[in-house]
């Protein structure tokens, strides 16, 4: 793989597009960001025309790969007929009873547009519904970008102020987040036993950690949030960004069987369109109707409700879960096998088909992962396999047995030359 076409497309971005890919996130790819001119499947082909087996998935949307024909002929239908209309239309509801029929928690639901948005919203309905202000998340965990939730991003904030993601946020509202530890169920038994004192009017979190190591919840850990929250009046959020319709068809509620009162879902909603919910309890969600303001010019717009309908037309049927879970238990083995030739290589955590390099000695992180895994990168890319500089790895139900034993060889052949 040549990658030069990639490269001069970034220069060239790079005077007109600030940093030169459209999320800052997407330029900590090394050597330089990959310029894609179609993608398929489980493939994507850069500039140069050269295929590479893709594990980015557009950062997890694709649950179903590139270009599902299913999902595109629904929304090619109904772009034609339809794109933004302002008003009512029957794809919000028929979109929103196909979601609340796939979510335990499911009885009604508000349309955004991103993960960031919906995480807003949910904050407020909890904020509206408690008469409080605080919301207690876990350390490393992302919720998106807003100044309100990008902080306390580091272990060290546990239990202390917490302290902003990125320059150029607003000091005041890190006063809002209570910070705690993911799987710590004693730090959370403490901090929400004084919600009341503290003001805690929600907990916010991402049940499986998707951007900080992929770990999967302790047995204890969600039912205990559930129960604490039921005894102090905390409104529990999930949030489902990546997690849900991809660990399980109805998110980590299903999966783990604790259910929170609302949740968060984006991403592989919408089989590649852009669509976020908050999903839950009827009785937060109708705050909307008595003074909680929701909004969005492209809310609920009908190409990316074609999309989600379709989409979850398709996710209701288990064979698509059986699959993913064959082919991501494949990588975790063969790949997997690959890393654990030598204790220095690192290794994957796994939940279904969402899985996180974690680096020997080392730490994942949301801008770039430490140790071995930017040579992984960039000599996995040479060959012709896409990763994310994080070290988080998608799989779909694209993705074949071939495709993952490619990958392992390649790894070896990699790993080899060290
Ligand atoms: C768990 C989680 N929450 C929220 C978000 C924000 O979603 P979006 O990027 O659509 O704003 C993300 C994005 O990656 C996420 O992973």
């Amino acid at each position: 793989m040549a990658l030069e076409s990639s490269r001069s497309a970034f220069e060239r971005a790079r005077r007109s597009v600030g940093g030169g890919v459209g999320s800052g996130l997407r330029a900590a790819m090394p050597p330089h960001p990959l310029f894609v001119r179609e993608a398929r499947g489980a493939y994507v082909w850069d500039l140069d025309g050269d295929r590479y087996v893709d594990y980015v998935m557009a950062w997890g949307p694709l649950v179903l790969g590139h270009g599902d024909p299913r999902v595109l002929s629904a929304v090619s239908e109904v772009a034609t007929k339809m794109q933004v209309v302002g008003t009512g239309h029957p794809l919000e509801y028929l979109a929103a009873e196909a979601v609340l029929e796939a979510v335990p928690h499911g009885e009604r639901l508000l349309w955004s547009n991103t993960g960031t948005e919906a995480v807003q919203v949910a904050l407020r309905l909890a904020r509206a519904a408690t008469g409080r202000r605080r919301v207690l998340k876990f350390a490393k965990s992302y919720h998106g970008w807003h100044d309100t939730v990008y902080a306390g991003m580091s272990e060290d904030d546990c239990d202390r102020p917490a302290t902003p993601g990125g320059a150029g946020q607003s000091a005041s509202v890190l006063d809002d987040l209570v910070v705690a530890r993911f799987n710590d169920v004693q730090l959370a038994e403490r901090l929400l036993s004084e919600a009341v004192e503290r003001d805690i009017a929600a907990v916010l979190v991402d049940p499986v950690m998707s951007n900080a190591g992929v770990e999967a919840p302790t047995p204890l850990f969600l039912s205990t949030l559930r129960t604490l929250c039921d005894r102090h009046g905390v409104v529990l959020v999930f949030d489902e960004v990546i997690a849900g319709f991809r660990i399980a068809r109805g998110g980590a509620a299903e999966k783990y069987g604790v259910l929170p009162d609302l949740s968060v879902f984006g991403k592989a909603m919408a089989g590649g369109f852009t669509q976020s919910a908050v999903v839950g309890r009827a009785d937060l969600i109708d705050q909307v109707t008595s003074g909680v303001v929701h909004a969005g010019t492209f809310n609920a717009n009908p190409i990316a409700l074609a999309a989600v309908t379709a989409t979850m037309r398709v996710l209701a049927d288990p064979a698509v879960y059986e699959r993913l879970e064959r082919t991501s238990s494949e990588f975790e083995a063969l790949v997997g096998a690959v890393l654990g030739s030598s204790p220095d290589f690192g290794s994957f955590n796994r939940v279904g088909s969402l899985l996180q390099y974690v680096p020997a000695g080392g730490a994942t992180g949301l801008h770039g992962t430490s140790g071995l895994w930017a040579v992984i990168l960039e000599g996995m890319l040479r060959q012709g396999f896409l990763f994310m500089p994080s070290g988080k790895v998608f799989l779909s139900t694209a993705h074949t047995t071939a495709d993952v034993e490619a990958t392992a060889e390649a790894l070896d052949r990699l790993l080899r030359t060290l």
